[in-house]
């Protein structure tokens, strides 16, 4: 029995991995091991030899179990320690360094823009992009055979033939929400549209979709002055400059009488944008007179109601603002870029807390 008991214990500490523990196990007290053999045996021997030879047996059998089991959970914590040996990891490391995003020119431009027409009680309206041609162009007085519906490059919706409902177009301007402004909200109204705009054009200072602001404000009596005074508050809050020079040139645009284009005085010396200084003038929106056509075609009194309209093109302020040279590279979507000319996340403009810090 001592050779049994030498025989597994020596073969129990040597096994290498549970199969081997287990073919151990049933080798030695399975129920046909050595140790139930031995059993068996106990039949044939004298009530004397069995009183001893039986717990003997049963000592032997305890023995192996207890052996295989701490066996088993040695086996097993080795096997926990190379594994956490292979999955070592440094949690001190510092972490990656992140990479935040960074807001695009045209949206902080536009939300500059937002911010200091807000200031002066403009509340922000929408429009579709895919627009009728009837808001398009019909309602802002520029009817079918109207030389500025060619000169807009405009896109056209694809119709089947036969197909002759009215045409719809990707909008060519901001000013058709002009029209929905009003139909929707009546007299008095103050409003900008920002948005995006669409026209068959490019080339290094036109692309085919870019950023327009519209602004619309009605009321009893407002004037040309109206007009000016809140141009040039938001040319000097938008620049970030105590003045600046406007110069309204009288111009034509069928939805307007009468109608200006505004020019900034600015100078380029040492080739950077100075606003407010020099000899130079840069023109950067049109405006006027809502015409009383499109007063009504919003469904307002032009016999009651008058007012001043003006578009705007982001872009074009964004370029000039911020020093940046080429349009198309706004909708590259190259990261180099976006990281050099973007805006910190979090640094929301307002006119308190520095438009564009
Ligand atoms: N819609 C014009 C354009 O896209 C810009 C414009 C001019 C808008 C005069 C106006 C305005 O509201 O009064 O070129």
């Amino acid at each position: 029995m001592d050779d049994l008991r030498d025989k597994y214990l020596t073969a129990i500490a040597g096994a290498n991995d549970e199969a081997a523990l287990e073919d151990l196990r049933v080798q030695a007290i399975g129920k046909k091991g050595e140790v139930a053999l031995k059993m068996r045996e106990l039949g044939k021997m004298t009530p004397e030899e069995r009183q001893i030879m039986g717990p003997k047996l049963n000592a032997l059998k305890d023995e192996i179990t207890s052996a295989i089991v701490a066996k088993k959970s040695a086996l097993e914590d080795a096997a926990l320690d190379e594994r956490l040996r292979g999955e070592w990891l440094d949690v001190t490391l510092p972490g990656r360094t992140r990479r935040p995003g960074t807001i695009h020119p045209i949206s902080q431009v536009t939300e500059e823009v937002t911010a200091i027409f807000a200031d002066m009680g403009f509340a922000v309206a929408e429009g579709p992009q895919i627009e009728s041609d009837w808001y398009n162009f019909d309602a802002l007085n520029i009817p079918g055979h109207h030389p500025a519906r060619a000169e807009m490059d405009t896109f056209y919706l694809h119709r089947d033939a036969g197909d002759d409902r009215p045409p719809h177009v990707l909008r060519t301007h901001t000013s058709p929400v002009q029209i929905r402004a009003m139909q929707a909200q009546g007299a008095p109204i103050r409003v900008i549209a920002p948005g995006r705009v669409y026209r068959a054009d490019y080339d290094q200072t036109h692309t085919p979709m870019f950023h327009q602001i519209e602004g619309l404000a009605i009321d009893r009596d407002i004037s040309m002055a109206n007009l000016k005074w809140v141009l040039e508050e938001f040319v000097k809050a938008f620049f970030e400059v105590d003045h600046v020079d406007l110069r309204f040139r009288a111009s034509h645009f069928p939805f307007t009488e009468p109608s200006a284009e505004v020019d900034i005085r600015c100078s380029w010396e040492g080739g950077t944008l100075k606003v407010g200084e020099g000899d130079d003038w840069l023109e950067i929106l049109g405006s006027g007179m809502v015409h009383p056509k499109v007063l009504q075609a919003g469904n307002i009194d032009p016999n009651a109601w008058q007012g001043f309209a003006f578009g705007l093109g982001i872009d074009r302020i964004a370029m000039l603002k911020y020093g940046i040279p080429d349009l198309r590279a706004f909708f590259d979507s190259d990261l180099r870029w976006l990281r050099h000319y973007g805006f910190a996340a979090l640094d929301v403009p307002t006119l308190h807390g520095g438009l564009s810090r």
